[in-house]
Formats: structure tokens, sequence, C-alpha cells
């Protein structure tokens, strides 16, 4: 596995791999990786030729009261995982080589972002759009790995690709879970034992709504009711920030179930905010 930490050095690592005609797949990521990520690797390696994995926690995204500077690191132990996993190439930039602080324009999400996180973490998915615009321009892969975890990333991310007529394939990946059914993410370490028990939680009160829509349930107000009931009987330490049901991938609010549909839910504990998602398909 190759380590790069600037935009020249990647070039010169893809350069001769694509005059070969090997296609490449892209797997951005925060770092702190988990089996969630790796699953993501995993796809890619299926899909690709050659993967590349970023590892950049991009300041951009995150709100001015929110955990850039405590978002966790260890870049050694991604660095083994990556390597472990069959990572190609591995960039690693500093923020310098991202932002050298000279940008002439401004990035804003107009759709799909006013709902779930979005509506609570304001300017994320502007950062989050502006960040991958230049990491697809820096890679320039044929495939784009992205985890349905992040539903409405995913949705930001497929009408950014189609917005701006970007030539990659985007692979939603499903969801990969604990065995308890917590999905995995990177802030689950700042759990405490009694707030990891509750948890799980998030995943049982969207299981209760995915059973109440294939029951034939079609109201969205008394799956969303339900959804939060779940988690206002269950919850002690966790505070409710949203629960939603929603089309997908449009992210927009009707009265009544029809199609491929998102229940989604935040809960804020003491020093993590957990999100988890359903997807289904209702005809
Ligand atoms: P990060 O939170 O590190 O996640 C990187 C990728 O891993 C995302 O596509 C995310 O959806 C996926 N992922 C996280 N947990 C997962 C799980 N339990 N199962 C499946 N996939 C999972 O998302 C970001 O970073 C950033 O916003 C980024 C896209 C890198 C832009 O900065």
């Amino acid at each position: 596995m190759k380590v790069v930490t600037t935009v020249e050095e990647l070039r010169g690592a893809l350069k001769e791999e694509r005059r070969r005609g090997k296609s490449i797949g892209f797997v951005p990521t925060m770092g702190y990786l988990h089996a969630g990520h790796l699953s993501l690797v995993n796809k890619a390696k299926e899909t690709a030729d050659v993967v590349v994995m970023s590892i950049f926690v991009n300041p951009t995204q995150f709100g001015p009261n929110e955990d850039y500077e405590s978002y966790p690191r260890d870049f050694e132990r991604d660095r083994r995982l990556a390597e472990e996993a069959g990572v190609d190439v591995l960039f690693h930039p500093p923020v310098s080589e991202i932002y050298p602080g000279d940008e002439i324009l401004r990035i804003e999400v107009t759709r799909r972002v006013d709902v779930l996180c979005g509506k609570s973490r304001p300017g994320h998915f502007d950062g989050v759009a502006t960040v991958l615009i230049k990491l697809f321009n820096i890679v320039q892969p044929d495939y784009a790995f992205f985890g349905l975890k992040d539903a409405q990333q995913v949705a930001v991310v497929e009408g950014l690709i189609r917005t701006l007529h970007i030539p990659v394939q985007l692979v939603p990946c499903e969801t990969v879970r604990e065995e308890d059914g917590l999905a995995m993410s990177s802030r689950n370490v700042r759990l405490n034992p009694d707030e990891r028990k509750e948890a799980v939680h998030l995943n049982q009160a969207l299981d209760a709504g995915v059973r109440l829509i294939e029951s034939g349930e079609r109201a969205s107000a008394v799956v969303r009711e339900a959804v939060r009931g779940h988690l206002e009987r269950h919850l002690r330490l966790g505070e409710i920030d949203y629960v939603d049901v929603l089309t997908y991938p449009g992210l927009e609010a009707k009265e009544t179930i029809d199609g491929r549909t998102i229940i989604a839910v935040a809960v804020r504990f003491k020093n993590a905010r957990l999100i988890d998602n359903k997807i289904v398909d209702v005809h």
C-alpha cells in the first residue's frame, strides 16, 4: 500500500494505473476506521482494479460548536487496517493541502438539506459537498463508495454528481452493524457503558417502524410517532434530535407513504450524537 499526503503524489501514484486502463474505486473517510468503512473497501475491491482511500477529517463540515478538534484520530491504526483490507493507495493530506486558503468560490447545497442532519447541522452538507468535489477532482475515480448509514449524505452525493455531471459512479453500500444492531460509527467509542446499552434502541425503534409499514400502515405520521414512542419509552440518557419519515432519495415529507421511503433518527448522548435509518420500498 502506498501512503501519500499531497495531490501531486496521489496523481503520480495513479498515473501509471490509469494509463494501463485500470479502473479506480474511491472510498472517502475521516478515519478511525471500523468494519463499516472496511465493508466499503471490500465492495471497492470487488468493483474496481485499484482502491484509493482518503483519510481526512474535513474541517468545513463541522459546525463551530461541533467535535472537529476532538474527532477521534489514530492514523497508525488506520494505516494498518487499510493495508490489511487491501487498500492500494492511502491519501492522508494535511488541511493545508485541501484548503490552501485561496478559494474563490463557495459551494452551497440547496436541496435535500432542509431536513434531518441538514436541519440540525446547518452548513454541514455544504462542507461535505465542497470536500467531495475537491476529492473527486483529485482522485478522478470511476466509482465512489458511500455507506447508507449516512443516507442523507448519499442522497446529497447522488444529487451533486448529477448536478455537476461528475463522471463517477456512486455505489451506495449497506449499513454494517454490531451484533446487537447498533450501526457502527467512529463516534460509538464516546458512549459510556450505560449509553452503549441504550443506543441499541435506535435500531430497534427503526425496526418497529419498518414492521408497521410492512404490516400495511401508510400514514407517515403514525409510523413517525411509533418510532418516536419507542425511543421515548427506552431512552433515559439519550435525547431525541429528530425522527422522520420521508421519500428517498428526494427527502420530501409526504402524508402517505408510497415508493422508496426512509425512516431516520438521530439521538444525542452526552459526548456523541448518533444517527441511523432504514430504507424500505413500498408498493
Ligand atoms: P466517515 O464518517 O468517516 O464515513 C466514511 C464512509 O463510511 C461514509 O460513506 C459512511 O457512510 C461510511 N460508513 C460509516 N459507518 C458505516 C457503517 N456502519 N456501515 C456502512 N458504512 C459506513 O462520511 C464521512 O466520513 C465524511 O462525510 C466524508 C464522506 C469522508 C466527507 O468528508
